[in-house]
């Protein structure tokens, strides 16, 4: 059972299960975000590695998420970061940094979506694609300098960097962008 900190809080929490990283690594991905010509970059506390969406969800079933979750066993291992991407196709939506494939990261997002799934949580199915989201764009078009930018940076090389636990997280979004809560970290190894 979880300490009761984050139960009872609210009617319905929007979560998500992801791994945080390295404040060195956070900090080159937010200031490479905040020299993007174009949209509103994530700051250096929200970067994360998401492993599972989970959406909004009342206490009963955070409570039955982290039970499974809990219940997980796997060892600590490395990524690394390298190279950068849009997803959107044409008009991109968001720009992200690309997270190498890597066999224990995706065993342990396998896992997770088979622990929550199990636990009757109802996930969206999407392909796995480990990013860390740097920069979400609006409707206006992008910079002249974006493609520029995106030269300048094609080269990023991060890594590797531990992965000693994962965590259970809240979003919440506001006008100033969302913010993110770790509810509860689950060691690995
Ligand atoms: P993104 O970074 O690619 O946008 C918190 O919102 C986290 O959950 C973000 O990392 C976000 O991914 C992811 N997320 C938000 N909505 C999602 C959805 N409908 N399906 C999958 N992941 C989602």
């Amino acid at each position: 059972m979880p300490n009761g900190r984050w139960f009872g809080c609210r009617a319905m929490t929007r979560s998500f299960v992801a791994i945080d990283l390295p404040e060195t690594a956070a900090d080159t991905l937010a200031r490479i975000a905040a020299a993007c010509p174009s949209g509103r970059p994530v700051t250096e506390e929200n970067m994360h590695l998401t492993l599972a969406f989970i959406g909004e969800v009342d206490d009963a079933a955070l409570e039955e998420a982290h039970d499974a979750l809990s219940a997980i066993r796997a060892g600590a291992f490395e990524i690394r970061i390298g190279g950068l991407s849009t997803f959107g196709g044409d008009v991109p939506r968001t720009l992200w940094a690309a997270v190498l494939p890597d066999p224990r990261l995706s065993a342990l997002e396998k896992d997770i979506r088979r622990a929550l799934r199990r636990a009757g949580l109802e996930l969206p199915h999407r392909r796995f694609v480990p990013h860390v989201t740097l920069v979400r764009f609006g409707r206006e078009p992008l910079s002249a300098e974006f493609p520029r930018f995106i030269e300048r940076n094609a080269a990023l090389r991060l890594g590797p960097l531990p992965v000693r636990h994962f965590g259970l997280y809240a979003s919440h979004l506001g006008k100033a962008g969302p913010a993110y809560d770790l509810l509860e970290a689950y060691p690995l190894g």
